[in-house]
């Protein structure tokens, strides 16, 4: 999960890194008072989570508190790269000498933890990266050792930060790491960690990732989603612990293993192309031992979703044998029809491997009127995609 600059800058914040004061507000006038608490001026910033804002005129340096809100109105609903602002963090401004650029991030190429770091800050690093690579030092972390002082003024030798800052360096080398592992995080970047007037390093710009594998254990976590971005069918199916990605098509997906959903997706686009050029309208895994519960769930997400013509159920038995199966996608039925919920989409079943013969037997008995069997995976989502089509 990718976090915002004001909530990268409280982790930040929280952990000890240097940072300025800041507030975030959706409304303009609420600026005013922000202002004024920081001396007059104050730096408007749109809170996007897309790199390059300043260029894009997304950070305006604001004189007066009437200037403030004035900046703060031109920014809010502003697009920046499809990314529409809906808040802006005024933060205090800082009298900047130099801007320097210092990153953690998981290498998963080379298996480790990396340390980036240069003193081209500011601008666009990939640009640095790609016209001069000699000024971004890249430092691999050891995950057991961590960033320590030995290990920060290597970085800090690296990347050439001057002499008088060498010390301070090493200290926000050190609880920006602190910040990476202990809010389990994906990458921490702050560019620029600027040098101000008095001599001091101060963040100036926080990008924050974090791992959604470790949520079990960041309680915390859950505050930072920005619940108002997120799809409703996504947000609802990941209440009731779904693997569901909400697509852009016509036909519903559902299949046990995501290899088997990803090749599903592909077969189902290609058949879309004879049939008016329909497309998934989902990804959604129900994974190994997909019982009714789960079966119902997954349909009723899929059904709620206004883009869905059709359903495709591919499985593939194992573990969990096809008669389970489709006992679940009959009991799921019935199921959403105890709720109320109406079915009056048509499903088109593949049930192949184990125990398939018997999984079709039972769906064959049971007799559902908008149940269609096919045998094979291409001509099921041949199938599929024809009754989207109609
Ligand atoms: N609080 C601030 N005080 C002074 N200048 C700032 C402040 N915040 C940002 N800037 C200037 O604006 C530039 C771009 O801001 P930044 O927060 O890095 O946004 P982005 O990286 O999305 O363009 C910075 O490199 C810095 O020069
Ligand atoms: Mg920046």
């Amino acid at each position: 999960m990718d976090l915002f600059e004001y909530q990268a800058r409280d982790l930040f914040a929280k952990h000890g890194v240097p940072v300025l004061d800041g507030a975030v507000i959706e409304t303009a006038a609420d600026a005013a008072a922000i202002a004024e608490r920081f001396g007059g001026r104050a730096v408007i910033k749109a809170q996007v989570k897309v790199g390059g804002r300043g260029k894009a005129g997304g950070v305006k340096l604001a004189t007066d508190p009437a200037d403030a809100v004035a900046k703060a109105e031109q920014i809010l609903g502003m697009d920046i790269k499809g990314h529409t602002v809906h808040k802006v963090m005024l933060a205090q401004t800082a009298d900047i000498k130099e801007e320097y650029y210092v990153s953690y991030l998981l290498d998963r190429a080379n298996r480790t933890f990396l340390a980036m770091a240069s003193v081209e800050g500011g601008m666009d690093i990939e640009e640095v990266a790609a016209t001069k690579p000699e000024a971004l030092a890249k430092i691999p972390v050891d995950a057991n050792e961590g960033v320590t002082d030995e290990k920060a003024r290597e970085i800090v030798a690296a990347a050439k930060f001057p002499a008088e800052i060498a010390d301070q360096a090493v200290e926000v080398l050190k609880t920006l790491w602190t910040v990476f592992i202990k809010e389990d995080a994906l990458l921490v970047e702050v560019n620029p960690l600027v040098k101000s007037g008095d001599g001091k390093l101060i963040a100036i710009d926080g990008k924050v990732s974090l791992d959604a594998n470790a949520d079990f254990r960041q309680a915390e976590h859950e505050a930072l989603e920005d619940k108002a971005a997120a799809n409703p069918l996504e947000a609802a199916a990941k209440a009731k612990g779904l693997n569901y990605v909400k697509l852009e098509g016509q036909v519903g997906i559902i299949g046990n293993g995501a290899g088997l959903v990803m090749s599903t997706l592909d077969v189902v686009a290609y058949a879309g192309e004879n049939h008016g050029g329909v497309k998934p309208a989902n990804f959604l895994d129900i994974g190994g031992g997909a019982s009714a519960e789960v079966m119902a769930n997954g349909l009723e997400i899929i059904l709620g979703d206004p883009d869905v013509k059709s359903v495709f159920v591919n499985v593939f038995g194992g573990i969990t044998a096809c008669d389970a199966v489709a006992n679940g996608i009959v009991q799921a039925l019935a199921l959403l029809e105890e709720k109320g919920e109406e079915v009056t989409k048509p499903l088109v079943v593949r049930l192949d491997g184990n125990n398939a013969e018997l999984g079709r037997k039972i769906l064959t008995d049971a007799n559902h009127p908008l149940v269609q069997q096919v045998d094979t995976m291409d001509g099921a989502a041949d199938r599929a995609a024809e009754l989207a089509n109609k």
